[in-house]
């Protein structure tokens, strides 16, 4: 597979990509409105030099940020091709993370993500209404018939630190657990009799 840098290909081939892929190079999301056309990125090209694979991203203060990542030809290895590129670019100019926004409809994207090493590190419920306000066409239904409705992000940070909260607290005493659970099947009890 040959995988080429997007300002090595002619500008018009890419528009028309995502024209025929996603409606319009537009691509609106609540890290902010990307020409995608416009973008750095890379493209695995066939034999007769058709895109079958792209990526774009963006780099900004030390996170690099995939903006789209399409695949034509899925299950031979072109997404993790495309991403494992945009990683180690992102890796030669010193950001520290990568992170992407998909939708909660794309079930594919967020496995294929997590298994390479991403996390959902934030839900935000409801943001695609916010999209569509600034490009109607979003459709409402996915293909697969979920509402395409929250926006879930991603990331994979590309140094040691894996950010652990210590904020988040768990109750360990097997004591308390036991006590919260007797009250609750308690009141659960009287709720029946
Ligand atoms: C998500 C997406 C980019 C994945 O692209 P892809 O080209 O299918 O990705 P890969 O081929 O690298 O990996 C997909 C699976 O195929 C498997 N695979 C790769 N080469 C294979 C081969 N030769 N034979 C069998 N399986 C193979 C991979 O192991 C992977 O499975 P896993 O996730 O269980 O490990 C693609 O499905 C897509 O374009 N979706 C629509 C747009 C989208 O949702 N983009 C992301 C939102 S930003």
């Amino acid at each position: 597979m040959n995988i080429v840098p997007n300002s090595k290909i002619d500008k018009t081939k890419i528009n028309h990509f995502f024209i025929e892929h996603w409606g319009s190079p537009e691509m609106v999301i609540s890290s902010g409105t990307f020409q995608c056309n416009e973008l750095e990125g890379f493209a695995v090209l066939n034999e007769l030099e058709e895109i079958i694979g792209l990526v774009t991203y963006k780099i900004h203060g030390g996170i690099c940020e995939i903006i789209s990542l399409d695949s034509l030809v899925e299950k031979r290895g072109i997404g993790s091709l495309l991403i494992n590129k945009v990683e180690k670019i992102a890796q030669e100019k010193d950001a520290s993370r990568v992170k992407v926004i998909t939708t909660n409809d794309n079930l594919n994207a967020v496995n294929f993500y997590q298994k390479r090493g991403y996390q959902i590190i934030e839900v935000l419920p409801n943001a695609v209404d916010q999209a569509r306000k600034v490009k109607p066409e979003i459709p409402f239904t996915a293909d697969n018939g979920i509402p395409i409705r929250d926006e879930i992000v991603l990331q994979k940070c590309l140094s040691e630190d894996r950010g652990i909260r210590s904020d988040i607290k768990y109750i360990t005493d097997d004591k308390i657990s036991r006590s919260v659970f007797i009250a609750s099947k308690q009141r659960l009890a009287r709720e029946l009799s």
